[in-house]
């Protein structure tokens, strides 16, 4: 059964009507015609700005977007995933990531019972084994650990990976390493220099039967097995999964697993026991605000009103852009180098999410859905592949990430170095630190005026090379300081747009089928590849790959 509604239809059609109406509307000329407009199209949620004045929508948009939203029902379905309906209808499963998140009481049931006991006593039994290691009462067989290896994949791997990059100046706890690949030298080069006896390795799993991460995980243990035994691996081993049966199978004992929920998906686990190496990088109180953070987004996205409610924001401009516009990708851009992986951890989120082709009920979508996710960190991005986002053919939507201080703060430390009078160089090297900002800033700023205003013929002294179209739309999202709490926001915001742009296309953005199909070669084209054999049952170019591979 397709989801049809007459007022849905006429949602669409008034957009579309907008839209072609709008056509020859420079966005440059919208703040000409209304001097409030930057205080008019930005919304603020918990100190996170998000100003969405460079994009060529007006009030009109905005309002026709939110009647769109309303006739697919948005809010309500936003209020069936909160109370734990299985709003993930092909897996039967709620999605309630927001409750590994939230504070005692917080509330979230599932088939009438309160989850938030069980949550609370996962996080607690995280933070404790975290504050052992870090403390070094839970310690190797040479003493407290001093290198913690993660090693996962796709949702085991991209939240940890880039939170704990983004909180890098919160770490006081052990180097924390990642190892994802299933090539061998991703492995290789991480023990390179690691001492046996003091490393950790945590197996981050939902499943634990993840090709990838179950080779890995043995390679590893065949390492610490040459240095120190079989019977060291309970000690130097810990695992963070859903399948207790197969952690014990591998060695590791069920004290030192953490567990999570089949109602919280890969991709949206950073929350959970899958967190543990920020918990052990920069300690559990920092973790703890990194949960406020998230919680803080959720509370927005239930309680704001939809003209002032970012995720709604963000995910109809998505709409608008993708469905309307006609834009087939969108770009993450932030300003601020420990966001680095941020991008990379949005391309699963919603590429992995909302990479859909059929709805809710099986029907092929009507409409284009999710598009590509792709970014990098500026200023480095402009040295590259802006020149495309500036004069393309494509237009490409960018979402400038900044923060107005850096996260160390030179100029703070400068002061208290002042202050403590501490050395002449110590000071200089912090003032010379403290100078960076502005220029990250003001490059950032820069780029999205350029966008929106491009350069004419005339400008450019009619050298139509030196022509930029503009009038390309951008977001800046700006915060103070990469806090533990504002990278719990961030991560929120863009996990509540993904919602919202899925509940408008009616597709589930809690699968994943699409990843199983290659899985399932895998595994049978790993004969062939080890031994040559089979190779007449594959097609003249796998088997011609394999046979070149082999060198045969
Ligand atoms: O490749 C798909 C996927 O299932 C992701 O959704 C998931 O995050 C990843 O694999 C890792 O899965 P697991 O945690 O079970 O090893």
């Amino acid at each position: 059964m397709t989801r049809h509604s007459s007022a849905l239809d006429a949602a669409w059609a008034a957009l579309r009507a907008h839209h072609a109406g709008l056509a020859g509307t420079r966005i440059a000329a919208l703040f000409e015609e209304d001097q409030a407009r930057f205080e008019g199209f930005s919304a603020s949620a918990d100190g996170l700005l998000m100003d969405y004045s460079k994009c060529r929508l007006t009030g009109e948009t905005r309002r026709l977007l939110l009647a769109l939203a309303d006739a697919a029902g948005v809010t309500g379905f936003r209020d069936r995933m909160f109370a734990g309906e299985p709003i993930n209808l092909t897996e039967n499963r709620a999605v309630l990531h927001a409750a590994i998140r939230a504070p005692k009481g917080a509330g979230f049931t599932l088939d009438g019972q309160d989850v938030m006991a069980d949550v609370l006593a996962m996080r607690e039994a995280c933070f404790a084994f975290a504050r052992d290691v870090r403390g070094g009462k839970i310690a190797g067989a040479g003493g407290a650990f001093t290198d913690v290896v993660n090693i996962g994949i796709g949702g085991s791997d991209l939240g940890p990976v880039m939170a704990v990059e983004a909180l890098r100046s919160f770490h006081d706890g052990p180097r924390l390493h990642f190892v994802s690949n299933v090539d061998g030298a991703h492995l290789a080069d991480v023990l390179k220099g690691l001492d046996p006896t003091r490393t950790l390795f945590i197996i981050a799993s939902k499943t634990f039967t993840t090709i990838e991460t179950m080779t890995n995980a043995r390679s590893a243990r065949a390492w610490l097995a040459r240095a120190l035994g079989e019977q060291a691996v309970s000690d130097h081993f810990a695992a963070v999964s859903t399948a207790r049966e197969k952690v014990e199978a591998f060695g590791i004992p069920a004290s030192r697993m953490f567990g999570f929920w089949d109602w919280v998906g890969g991709r949206y686990s950073v929350w959970s026991s899958i967190g543990l190496p920020l918990m052990i990088a920069a300690g559990p109180e920092r973790f703890a605000e990194f949960l406020a953070g998230g919680h803080a987004m959720d509370r927005h996205f239930r309680e704001a009103e939809p003209k002032k409610n970012l995720p709604m924001l963000l995910g109809l401009i998505g709409i608008w852009h993708r469905n309307l516009c006609g834009h087939a990708s969108r770009a993450i851009i932030p300003y601020a180098q420990r966001l680095s992986r941020f991008p990379a951890y949005l391309q699963q989120l919603d590429m992995e999410s909302n990479g859909k082709r059929v709805t809710r009920e099986g029907e092929p979508v009507a409409t284009v859905t999710g598009p590509i996710v792709w970014g990098e960190p500026g200023t480095n991005g402009q040295h590259a592949f802006f020149q495309l986002i500036h004069q393309g053919t494509d237009i490409i939507p960018v979402e400038f990430l900044l923060g107005a201080k850096g996260e160390d703060d030179p100029a703070l430390k400068a002061k208290s170095i002042e202050a403590a009078s501490g050395s002449r160089e110590d000071l200089a090297f912090e003032k010379a630190l403290s100078a960076h900002q502005p220029l990250l800033i003001a490059n950032c700023l820069a780029q999205s005026q350029a966008l929106m205003r491009g350069r004419t013929l005339a400008e450019a002294g009619g050298n139509p090379h030196r022509v930029f179209p503009g009038d390309r739309p951008s977001i800046t999202i700006v915060f103070e300081r990469l806090t533990p709490f504002v990278l719990g926001q961030l991560i929120a915001l863009y996990e509540h747009r993904v919602f919202v742009e899925a509940a408008i296309w009616n597709i589930n953005a809690y699968d994943q089928w699409g990843v199983e199909l290659g899985k399932e070669l895998a595994t049978k084209l790993e004969g062939p590849v080890r031994t040559g054999e089979g190779l007449d049952t594959l097609d003249g170019s796998t088997a011609g790959l394999v046979r070149r591979v082999r060198g045969e």
